[in-house]
């Protein structure tokens, strides 16, 4: 396994991070926690010392495992992100503090009024140190490693939600600051205030968007950290993931296009284009596209979502590998038309 430094501090966290979105089970089919407990432990065992979660993840349920799994282990042997911003309310939520994100479950996704809880966005400053002590409640720990504002709030001024974050660092109730589905001039209103350790954005072989909205860009000319999430997108470039698979219900990916049948068997029939190239390396599908997520910038950490130790065994071999320049463009030629 590999360590590089996050951002400008000289704090060192293992190239591979394990995601614990789908620990929490909201949004992915429910969870198994003897399952989740085992996995994050393997991830450790294997050399992975970066973890990322989130309040919202399974509306603290997510936060919760990652604080038992950490608690068997010594505390700075691990570098734990959460994030704040994404709050959650049954129905009496105030208009006008916050942008209405979504309707949800506790299972996924709502499908209306009639539905228990309403997600909003709110980077207010009373309400992120609200979700901090919280945070570190469910997490057992009395520091955040890096806390990040999770999606952006138009409710709340850039300068007071940075504001908070550098109040919390200086004491020290967090040690690195990120950010999560910005645009670049979100990342300019945070650079006015103080600096921004890591950018969180969605990346993998079928969202590239970053390498073209500025955001890779950014990320290179502040020296920041870069956390590509949902790498595999959220299974499907596994290689394994077959058009018959039935998810779960409150599974995310039985509503998205994405995962439709036809669209699972025309991403598995690229996938097994890349196997000369997989052999080659003596990799797997799913860690050739892992590879593939560290090639465009060399400050990246890739989170990587697991269900159970076997998929985390499978994807910590990624985390040493070096693809050469003729193999990255091998595997995107494959899939330039998507
Ligand atoms: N900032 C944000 O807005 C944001 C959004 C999304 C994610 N994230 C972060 O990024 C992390 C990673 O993203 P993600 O969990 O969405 O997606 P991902 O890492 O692309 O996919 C993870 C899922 O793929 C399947 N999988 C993983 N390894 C596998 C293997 N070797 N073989 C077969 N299947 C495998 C598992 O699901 P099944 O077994 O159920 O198929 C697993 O839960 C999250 O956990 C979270 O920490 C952040």
């Amino acid at each position: 396994m590999r360590y590089r430094k996050i951002g400008n501090t000289e704090m060192r966290a293992s190239v591979l991070a394990f995601g614990s979105w789908a620990a929490g089970g909201w949004m992915w089919g429910g969870t198994d926690e003897k399952k989740a407990l085992e996995a994050i432990w393997t991830a450790f065992d294997h050399g992975i010392n970066f973890i990322d979660t989130a309040p919202v993840y399974g509306f603290g349920r997510s936060e919760e495992i990652v604080g038992k799994a950490v608690r068997e282990v010594s505390r700075d042997q691990v570098f734990i992100a959460t994030k704040c911003g994404l709050v959650w309310d049954k129905k009496d939520w105030p208009s006008g503090k916050g942008d209405f994100h979504f309707y949800s479950t506790d299972e996924g996704y709502g499908t209306g009024e009639e539905s228990d809880w309403r997600v909003y966005r709110y980077l207010r400053p009373e309400s992120i140190r609200k979700e901090v002590e919280m945070s570190l409640q469910r997490l057992q720990t009395d520091y955040i490693d890096l806390l990040q504002t999770h999606w952006q709030d138009s409710t709340s001024k850039i300068e007071e939600t940075m504001g908070t974050l550098l109040e919390l660092k200086a004491e020290g109730k967090i040690r690195a600051i990120g950010v999560s589905n910005v645009q670049s001039d979100d990342l300019d209103q945070y650079f006015q205030k103080g600096e921004v350790d890591v950018i969180q954005e969605r990346f993998s072989l079928l969202d590239r968007k970053i390498e073209t909205n500025g955001l890779l860009e950014y990320a290179r000319r502040k020296n920041m950290s870069l956390l590509p999430y949902s790498p595999m997108c959220r299974g499907l470039l596994t290689g394994k993931m077959s058009p018959e698979r039935k998810f779960n219900p409150g599974d995310r990916r039985n509503y998205e296009e994405r995962f439709s049948p036809e669209n699972r068997a025309r991403v598995n029939e690229k996938l097994r284009r890349l196997l000369p190239l997989a052999e080659e390396y003596g990799l797997s599908i799913a860690q050739l596209i892992l590879a593939w997520t560290f090639s465009k910038y060399e400050k990246t950490h890739v989170l990587c979502g697991a269900r159970n130790q076997e998929q985390v065994l499978e994807n910590v071999k990624a985390g040493d590998t070096v693809l050469s320049e003729e193999s990255i463009f091998k595997i995107e030629k494959i899939f330039e038309d998507f």
